[in-house]
């Protein structure tokens, strides 16, 4: 699978891309990630990309011209499954669309900054607008990481233990159990003897009475 990612600041991306399950993907061929700096698109001798918004309100607005011309250019290369747009007016992300991300071959990502990009790139180019949640950030940097994380431990041989990617909470619609390893007491506090007992079908069904009692204290919302 293979990301290419747009940004304006592509210092940002670099480290969290660069380590753990996501280097180890990257190291084994499972994903590509390609990163493009906006600037090498800007125009004239400072390398414009960004200009005050018609209709005269505050901030700025990244360029058409310059990030149409490389997406233009990425598109001589390949197709991609979805040109996604980080904004928090798009939306909002969830478990299922990163699992029907991670089926993809190809994702175009383009990170905004200020107030966002020209409509018309939005209208011409990009299929799918993503939020990860109901803030601001200041750039579609942070967004971007959050999806390439979220979809590349899904792919299969990703993580080492391939049930586990299953397990997580919202897989099953449900938050995770809680989760303990040794020392079976800490501090005073001890392991459910439940989950020390052998018994599978008990535990599994411990575990399952667990998630329901997070869900309903903390996400109701997931049960409606
Ligand atoms: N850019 C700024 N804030 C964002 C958010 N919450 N989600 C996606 N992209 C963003």
């Amino acid at each position: 699978m293979r990301f290419d990612i747009i940004s304006a600041i592509p210092e940002l991306l670099t480290g969290p891309l660069d380590h753990s399950i996501i280097r180890r993907a990257k190291e084994s061929g499972s994903v590509e990630i390609h990163i493009h700096d906006l600037r090498h698109y800007g125009k004239g001798r400072y390398r414009q990309i960004d200009d005050h918004p018609y209709g005269g309100s505050a901030g700025m607005v990244l360029m058409p011209e310059p990030l149409g011309t490389c997406i233009d250019a990425l598109l001589l290369e390949r197709s991609y499954d979805e040109i996604i747009y980080l904004t928090p007016d798009g939306h909002r992300y969830q478990q299922a669309t990163a699992n029907r991300l991670s089926l993809s071959q190809n994702l175009l990502l383009i990170c905004g900054h200020y107030k966002g990009i020209d409509e018309r790139i939005r209208q011409l180019y990009v299929t799918l607008e993503i939020s990860i949640g109901d803030y601001v950030l200041s750039g579609g940097e942070l967004p971007a990481m959050v999806l390439v994380d979220s979809v590349v431990r899904l792919i299969p041989g990703v993580l080492g233990d391939a049930s586990s990617a299953l397990s997580d909470s919202f897989q099953d619609g449900l938050l995770a159990p809680p989760v303990y390893t040794r020392p079976a007491e800490y501090k005073g506090v001890e392991v459910p003897d439940i989950l020390r007992s052998g018994h599978q079908a008990k535990i599994n069904q411990w575990l399952l009475d667990q998630s329901m009692q997070r869900t309903k204290d903390r996400r109701p919302d997931l049960l409606e």
